[in-house]
């Protein structure tokens, strides 16, 4: 584990409004159903068999994939040093490595969404070009809580340099966990519904 801290790259000071959007990231269970004109169109299941399947929706999802199983490894890491079955110094050494591959990785995976697919995206079909705003919402949002994994995370590893016991900032760490993956899935998730079906339905030339 290295000396200096985890940060969510860069330090973000962004605050979570406080609103009553019903299709915020944490007060929402799916896209609406005016947002699913294509999701329904194409299934999850026909996916991986349409022509325009591989390349880049293959690769998207991979990396969506990568982003859940490094979440599960960090909270089966947090749950094996609480229960006595995890060296608490080795828990530091791959919680820091795992936690910096995420944030980092999450930070660069927001910024092309942003920045390069999502302005092509939004112009492929008026019908789900709202879906976009939620998106962009989610991401926001998102800045904020991989803030907060990364305070909670750096209130584990600094003590247990240290040489203290951390039992009780790791428990915390767990929930901030938790509540990450539950938050991240829910994104991931709505995110697949939109881009997948633009891209079977319109290709990726040219991206
Ligand atoms: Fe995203
Ligand atoms: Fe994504």
């Amino acid at each position: 584990m290295g000396p200096s801290g985890l940060a969510a790259q860069p330090a973000l000071t962004y605050i979570c409004p406080m609103t009553n959007d019903p299709l915020k990231l944490n007060g929402r269970d799916g896209l609406p159903k005016e947002l699913r004109v294509l999701a329904d169109l194409y299934p999850r299941e026909m996916w991986e068999g349409h022509k325009n399947f591989p390349g880049l929706t293959a690769f998207w999802l991979e990396m969506h994939g990568k982003f859940r199983s490094v979440q599960d490894e960090l909270i089966d890491r947090s749950q094996a040093m609480l229960d006595g079955n995890l060296d608490p110094m080795r828990y530091g050494a791959t919680t820091a490595r795992y936690s910096q591959f995420l944030l980092q990785g999450l930070h660069g995976h927001h910024n092309i969404e942003d920045h390069h697919y999502f302005p092509w995206m939004v112009e492929l079909d008026s019908r789900v070009a709202r879906a976009f705003d939620i998106l962009d919402k989610d991401h926001h949002a998102l800045d904020h809580y991989m803030q907060s994994l990364a305070d909670s995370t750096n209130a584990v590893l600094k003590p247990l340099q240290d040489g203290k016991d951390v039992r009780e900032e790791a428990a915390k760490l767990l929930d901030v966990q938790g509540d990450f993956q539950r938050f991240l899935d829910r994104h991931l998730t709505d995110e697949e519904d939109v881009i997948v079906p633009l891209i079977l339905e319109y290709g990726s030339q040219g991206h």
